[in-house]
């Protein structure tokens, strides 16, 4: 969580800075600051989003060609102006922004007390600060050395960046697993949480490894340095990420354009991977370890929020097709939990991001028993997808509404892909069904575009539930997933509680909340156990629950009982969830804007989850 960014070059910093922080907005919304430097020091701070420090600043001196800036999602103090990053150093010489978490704060914070400094803000941030300050002034170093000499004393996490007065020409920026990239303009660097912010500029990008400082300077190559002082040789890679892959492109809102870009990022997803013609399936990342895939005896899946769901629909679908037994596994449960692994265990990881802290846990843990990694990642070069042995990108394309949406069709795409890939090599599944599936997913996109004509209707849904306090999401099968996916995009984005059961548990505790006004949102398809599902719908009928429901075309059984249907293309059992899930991530989307919701930004939540 946190945004940063910086600049040095030729151009006026503050125009870049604050424009790559509404770019980084996504990751943390509650204060953000800007340092400028030329002749002094300069910090603009307060509480709010990117533009309440733009009403702030306007009219002040915002002149300098070297800066930074910083949008927070709290970890250690309320989010207010004192806790909003920059912070300064004791002589104010020192600015530094901040990613990430000092685990070991307190102790540094009492030395540095007991030598006299005085602290400002609640912050984990400010001992940084102090402490390269101290060092600099006891062993007489540059700030580069005291930066290094401090993070050797620094337990957890950290992208920072840090500007001295003294050194009006430099940036030193460092990091140990909060993400941080560099890019190389002509006579320009940028430092950015993401490779957002720099996209105009330039698509030449260093991505920094942890435990890694860049030194960057005005007129010099850039540096870059390890904590324990080894030099190590920048590596330019190209970025492949443009403009309009970041702009709203006319829609109200990011998540309602990612919503509909969906027909593409599937296809995306699914690009030179699933073979028509040849009927077959490769995944061209993860080539190399095909063998200790097939020859697994187990197969654990772990992610957080909406990856994990679609972790769960890997978890149907692979024992479905492939005949291996898979555990789906919160990254935050699993690292802590002394899990039984070895050698003969593939790890699936899956993130959008590639950065959620948890989740990069979970794959050291796994790699330090001896277990394959793989990674199902939507960001290409994040962190993620580097820590993994191998892995497969979702292509899905930048994914900025805070409330995850396209990353799940392509996560659950891939998982799709994967499934089958393992089942034709394994031979579990006959090769007239395969043939059959691979037909059908390839259809998915086009059946994606229908779902989204019924934009209208789903409105008009949403006009007469959005003042509801709670809501059930129900569903069987590959529908329990999609259920529980429905439920937390409502609660993320319109603040309405929402739970997702498995459709038949409900009877064991939920059905308890029934009445004529709790909402009832049934995932009901035409394929698997629906008779059951009928009952379960007459179950809550029976109680006066409101009932809504999305129903395969052409189904009648369900619309006798429900107060109102969507209807959605039928399509094989295991690729529903595919299909199903739009609906449902477009009546959220209504329900939050007409509660006049941050749909983008919603309370509370960050995108990009770098803390524990
Ligand atoms: C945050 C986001 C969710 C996301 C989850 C996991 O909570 O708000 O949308 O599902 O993190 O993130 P990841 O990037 O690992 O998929």
């Amino acid at each position: 969580m946190c945004g940063i960014v910086a600049y040095i070059g030729p151009r006026e910093a503050y125009p870049v800075l604050i424009k790559g922080l509404h770019r980084l907005e996504y990751r943390g919304y509650d204060s953000a600051g800007i340092c400028l430097l030329n002749d002094d020091i300069r910090i603009f701070k307060c509480k709010g989003k990117v533009s309440d420090l733009e009403d702030y600043v306007a009219g002040k001196n915002t002149s300098g060609t070297i800066g930074m800036a910083h949008t927070r999602w709290a970890t250690h103090g309320e989010p207010n102006t004192i806790n909003a990053h920059p912070h300064f150093s004791q002589n104010r010489t020192i600015a530094l922004i901040h990613n990430g978490i000092i685990e070991n704060y307190m102790v540094l914070r009492s030395e540095l007390k007991n030598r006299g400094y005085i602290f400002t803000s609640e912050t984990d941030t400010e001992v940084l600060v102090h402490l390269i300050e101290d060092i600099m002034i006891s062993e007489q170093v540059a700030v580069e050395d005291a930066v290094r000499i401090a993070l050797n004393q620094v337990i957890g996490a950290y992208a920072i960046v840090i500007l001295a007065r003294d050194s009006p020409d430099k940036i030193i920026a460092a990091r140990k697993g909060s993400p941080m990239v560099l890019g190389i303009g002509k006579g320009e660097f940028f430092v950015a949480s993401d490779a957002t912010p720099l996209i105009e500029y330039t698509d030449n990008v260093v991505y920094l490894n942890d435990e890694e400082i860049a030194i960057i300077e005005r007129g010099k190559d850039l540096k870059i340095k390890t904590i324990r002082n080894q030099s190590h040789t920048p590596y330019i890679q190209k970025l492949a990420l443009s403009l309009n892959e970041i702009e709203k492109g006319g829609f109200e809102h990011f998540m309602l354009k990612e919503i509909y870009e969906q027909p593409r990022s599937i296809f995306d997803s699914m690009r030179g991977r699933l073979h028509i013609d040849q009927g077959n399936v490769t995944l061209g990342g993860i080539r190399d370890y095909e063998q200790k895939i097939l020859n697994a005896k187990r197969i654990i899946i772990t992610a957080c929020g909406t990856s994990w769901h679609a972790g769960l629909v890997g978890e149907y679908l692979i024992e479905d097709l492939a005949r291996i037994p898979v555990e789906v596994e919160y990254s935050s449960e699993f690292r802590y939990r002394n899990p039984v692994l070895n050698e003969d265990d593939v790890v699936i990881a899956i993130s959008q991001s590639g950065e959620t802290a948890d989740t990069l846990a979970a794959i050291d843990l796994a790699k330090s028993k001896g277990a394959t990694v793989l990674g199902i990642c939507n960001v290409v070069g994040s962190s993620i997808a580097r820590a993994t042995h191998a892995g497969v990108y979702t292509h899905a394309g930048p994914e900025i509404g805070v409330a995850s949406t396209k990353a799940f069709t392509a996560q659950v795409a891939v998982l799709t892909l994967l499934g089958l890939l393992i089942a034709q090599k394994k031979g579990t599944i006959p090769n007239s069904r395969f043939q059959k599936i691979l037909l059908e997913l390839d259809s998915i996109p086009a059946k994606v575009e229908r779902i989204l004509q019924l934009n209208d209707k789903i409105r008009d849904i949403a006009t007469i539930y959005k003042d509801v306090k709670n809501s059930l999401y129900l569903g069987r099968g590959y529908n329990f997933p999609v259920a529980l996916e429905g439920a937390l995009k409502l609660k993320e984005i319109s603040y309405i509680h929402a739970e997702g059961y498995p459709a038949a548990e409900m009877k064991h505790g939920p059905i308890a909340l029934i009445d004529e006004h709790m909402p009832v949102l049934f995932i009901a398809t035409r394929r698997g156990i629906y008779e059951k599902v009928i009952s379960n719908i007459e179950e809550v009928k029976a109680r006066k629950g409101k009932i809504i429901a999305i129903v395969t075309e052409g189904d009648e059984s369900v619309k006798n009982l429900a107060d109102h249907c969507i209807e959605i293309p039928d399509t094989e059992e295991m690729l529903i969830p595919l299909l199903a899930t739009i609906p449902l991530q477009l009546l959220s989307y209504h329900i939050a804007v007409m509660r006049n919701c941050n749909v983008d930004q919603p309370r509370n939540l960050a995108k990009s989850v770098t803390v524990e």
